[in-house]
């Protein structure tokens, strides 16, 4: 199991939902730990490079243009497998696809509007967290509960 980063953002409609702190609980409550986390405005800029794989989908505009429209919460989690438990954790992109239980699932019905996004491997997390924190905004640390998690 290594240890991996991966990037989740909160989107505007979780946050305009109130749903931060419920998403956030999810993940803290599988393990996973935060090593960075901030409330941000998106620039169309910072969306259009974070969207450049989907530069010629029919989604891209509107997809650029809704995370811009509002604050979103960044944050940058860790942990043993951390790519694939977060994505496992949110739910498949399409909320009405997703399993119960999962945090797109029982809280969205719309691609979207599919509350948060993850990472979905190892070299785009690394260019995702690029894009949103600086080296020095992330910690690396050991909590108390980290030794009851792994065995
Ligand atoms: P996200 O994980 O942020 O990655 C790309 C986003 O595009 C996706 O979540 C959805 O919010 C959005 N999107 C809108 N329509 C579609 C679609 N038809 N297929 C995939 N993603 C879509």
């Amino acid at each position: 199991m290594a240890i991996e980063r991966t990037l989740i953002i909160v989107k505007p409609d979780g946050v305009q939902r109130g749903l931060v702190g419920q998403v956030i609980a999810r993940f803290e409550a599988r393990g996973l730990r935060i090593a960075g986390l901030k409330l941000m405005h998106i620039s169309r800029e910072l969306a259009e490079q974070h969207y450049a794989e989907h530069k010629h989908k029919p989604f891209y505009e509107s997809t650029v243009k809704y995370i811009t429209s509002s604050p979103v919460v960044v944050m940058v989690l860790e942990g043993p497998d951390a790519i694939a438990a977060a994505r496992a954790t949110l739910g498949a992109t399409n909320p009405l696809n997703a399993q119960p239980g999962t945090i797109r699932a029982d809280f969205g019905l719309n691609i979207s509007r599919n509350i948060a996004h993850g990472s979905d491997k190892l070299e785009t997390a690394e260019r995702e967290i690029a894009l949103y924190f600086k080296p020095e905004e992330l910690l690396s640390y050991q909590r108390a509960g980290d030794v009851w998690l792994i065995e």
